[in-house]
């Protein structure tokens, strides 16, 4: 069963762009976006790369190495290289604090 962990605040998060998050061993990308906060792993699914460093682009994550790209929301690989999709996780925002939920 999942449980919704207090992950960060929202002011840790600048608008558009994302911070990589560790728990329990396992990274993480947080992501501001104009959509809202999401989630996903952090590295990239084509090679061992952090998308700590790409860009975010409306709500899409440009992966920093080859410029693969997914969709932030859903963690759809959107373009070549990738082809696996981003593994996303529930987000939630109370109180000013950005929690995800994870098993
Ligand atoms: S490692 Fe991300 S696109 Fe190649």
């Amino acid at each position: 069963m999942s449980q919704w962990i207090d992950a960060c605040a929202t002011d840790d998060v600048d608008d558009e762009d994302l911070i990589a998050w560790m728990h329990n061993g396992r990274n993480y990308a947080i992501y501001n976006t104009e959509k809202g906060y999401f989630a996903s792993d952090l590295m990239c699914t084509h090679e061992e790369q952090s998308l700590e460093d790409g860009m975010v682009i409306d709500c899409v994550i440009e992966c920093p190495l080859h410029g693969g790209r997914f969709d932030i929301c859903t963690g759809k690989a959107l373009s070549a290289p990738c082809t696996t999709d981003l593994v996303t996780y529930p987000v939630k925002v109370e109180a000013g604090r950005v929690f995800i939920a994870l098993d």
